[in-house]
């Protein structure tokens, strides 16, 4: 695995990847301290295209203020060790300069589906992730990239961008969304993760077994959103938790509903143990 710093040594690395044949190419992005939420991603990747590119950038865009920038975990050495024993051969890995030279003044803003949930405690973060990503796919020029189902809203912007902004071939022909890995009591894998102490780690796994009662509940219709949302929030009270958002959404708009109707839906929870910051979300009615 070759890993490069630069766009022109990005390009160089590319082109010796493609060949004259026209190898598949699949990219997966990501700010590192990687687990096997982020491997998993990467074995999807291997199994649909020729090569496999990852990134690994703290993109500091997608960061408000008050979050945590600089304590995210940075490990280059160990996550580029992972990357190579899982078959990826090249890894992007930029520095903010490279990324963002002086000057650089462009945003990227994708409405709608940014706006609710996530969007609304985290004013920017989205147009911060829409930015680096239309700047990666323009890098890349992938043919395919994967990301996790555990950044729900964060798949459908993308989604929403490629859309808006004809992200067809050569840009990136495919965006495929990987369903969430679990630690083996529930709970997503994240990150973040390593932010909590022992015993916010044990409490946590309330969120993930809460929130698949709450869908359960709401797909075998034995209660109303309205009320299987209070009890997730009494439930995550009680394990310690403050609550930011709890909403039951169509799954491809993201807009808020009440009751079910014959389309795909999804649950989402985004709450506070200690000092983290923890989301995941599941599917409802996922037969229809
Ligand atoms: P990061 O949090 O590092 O996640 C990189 C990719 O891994 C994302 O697509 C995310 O959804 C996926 N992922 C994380 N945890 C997962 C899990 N438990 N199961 C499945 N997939 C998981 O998301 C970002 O980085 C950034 O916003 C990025 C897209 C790289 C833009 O900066």
């Amino acid at each position: 695995m070759q890993t490069v710093k630069t766009l022109q040594m990005l390009r160089t690395a590319l082109a010796q990847l493609r060949g004259g044949s026209g190898a598949r190419i699949a990219l997966v992005p990501t700010m590192g301290a990687l687990h096997e939420g982020h491997l998993t991603l990467v074995r999807r990747a291997r199994a649909e295209a020729d090569h496999v590119v990852a990134s690994i950038f703290v993109n500091p865009k997608q960061f408000g203020p008050n979050e945590d920038l600089d304590a995210y975990p940075r490990q280059l050495a160990a996550d580029a060790a992972m990357l190579e024993a899982e078959g990826v051969a090249l890894l992007w890995a930029p520095d903010v300069t490279a990324m963002y030279p002086p000057g650089f003044a462009t945003n990227v803003s994708v409405a709608g589906v940014s706006e609710g949930l996530c969007g609304a405690a985290r004013p920017g973060h989205f147009d911060g992730v829409a930015t680096v990503v239309l700047k990666l796919f323009n890098q890349v020029a992938p043919d395919m990239a994967f990301f996790g189902e555990k950044d729900f809203q964060q798949l459908a912007v993308i989604r929403a961008m490629a859309r808006d902004l004809d992200l067809t071939a050569p840009h990136v022909e495919a965006i495929i969304g990987v369903p969430t890995v679990r630690e083996a009591d529930g709970l997503a894998m994240s990150s973040r993760n390593r932010y909590l102490s022992p015993e916010e780690r044990a409490a946590a796994a309330v969120l993930p077994r809460a929130l698949a009662d709450a869908a359960q509940t709401i797909t075998d219709g034995l209660q109303p959103v309205w009320l299987a949302k209070a009890v997730v929030e009494d439930e995550l009270q009680i394990a310690g938790f403050r609550l930011d958002y709890i909403e039951v959404v169509d799954a491809e708009t993201l807009a808020p509903i009440e009751a079910l109707a014959d389309r795909p839906a999804r649950i989402l929870v985004a709450a506070r143990i200690g000092g983290t910051r923890l989301i995941d979300n599941m599917a409802i009615n996922p037969a229809v």
